[in-house]
């Protein structure tokens, strides 16, 4: 496995492969890697000649700077984890100042109104940042693949509006989420979970599969009202949004309109921030 910190250094190295006929696949994270970041890097093995793995906390992403500090990190476990996959791997590690040349800021996207609701609306500049960062390692790997989870669909959505406004010549690959066994979705907050907290957690996925379950009988806001009254009777978990929305536009659902339509949780769970989501066709 080759490890990069240094933009050239990783540049120069892919426009060899690039030269010998590489097809190039790109799976950006931001570390403390679980089974759900691990099945993009396998399906971006399976798919190209050579797989880019970047592991970045970006900063410009976060609208709570205790997230930022708290951000669980351990890179030798993570590099572990890549090799024990495969060997034949480049690790792209940069520090902030090789992003951001000093000056940690987001620039302006136009995101097509795809981060006017749910974390949009409730994080601020979040998807700002997100853009900003993936627009410069997009700009860096140029990959022919690069793949993001659905565990993230809302983001999904925005990288793949970037990738068509910025006329990357790169197809974004859509991966399933990858949950644990009673259905809680992976996610580098769950190591901030105690056991009990966790078990808690799987509410979040209980009230999608009840979203899923009464979809063709009820309005959306009836669900919605039905989760919110579920999810009320757990003191440790705060609901910060439910929402049923179109899966292009991400508008929230007013009349059904034949569209694919999923829902959407976010909540606290004992001072945790997680967030889900299902189709719902
Ligand atoms: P991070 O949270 O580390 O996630 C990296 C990628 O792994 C994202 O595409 C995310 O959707 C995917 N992922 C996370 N949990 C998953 C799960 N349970 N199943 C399937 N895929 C999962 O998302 C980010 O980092 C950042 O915002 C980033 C795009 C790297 C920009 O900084």
């Amino acid at each position: 496995m080759l490890i990069f910190s240094n933009i050239l250094q990783i540049q120069n190295h892919l426009t060899k492969l690039k030269s010998e006929g590489s097809i190039i696949g790109f799976v950006p994270t931001m570390g403390a890697l679980h089974d759900g970041h691990l099945s993009l890097i396998k399906k971006s093995i399976s798919e190209n000649d050579s797989t880019v793995v970047s592991i970045f906390v970006n900063p410009t992403q976060f609208d709570d700077s205790n997230d930022l500090l708290t951000y669980p990190k351990d890179i030798e476990k993570d590099i572990a984890l890549i090799k024990s996959i495969s060997e034949n791997t480049v690790l792209f590690k940069p520090d902030s100042y090789e992003i951001y040349s000093g000056e940690i800021k987001s620039d302006e996207f136009n995101l097509n109104g795809l981060d006017k609701y749910m974390e949009g609306e409730c994080r601020g500049n979040h998807f700002q940042g997100v853009a900003t960062v993936v627009n410069k390692l997009l700009s860096i790997v140029k990959p022919d693949h690069v793949y993001f989870g659905e565990k993230d669909f809302q983001q999904l959505r925005i990288i793949e509006n970037l990738v068509l406004d910025q006329k990357f010549d790169t197809k974004v690959v859509r991966c399933k989420t990858v949950r644990s066994s009673d259905g809680l979705a992976l996610s580098s907050r769950n190591k901030k979970l105690s056991f009990s907290s966790a078990k808690i957690a799987t509410n979040l996925f209980k009230a999608l599969n009840f979203a899923k379950e009464k979809f063709n009988t009820l309005d959306a806001i009836e669900i919605e009202k039905k989760v919110i009254e579920q999810l009320s009777a757990h003191s440790e978990i705060q609901l910060e949004y439910f929402a049923i929305a179109d899966e292009e536009t991400l508008e929230p659902l007013l009349i059904k309109k034949n569209k694919k339509y999923r829902a959407f949780i976010a909540a606290y769970v004992s001072g945790v921030r997680l967030i889900d989501n299902k189709k719902l066709y």
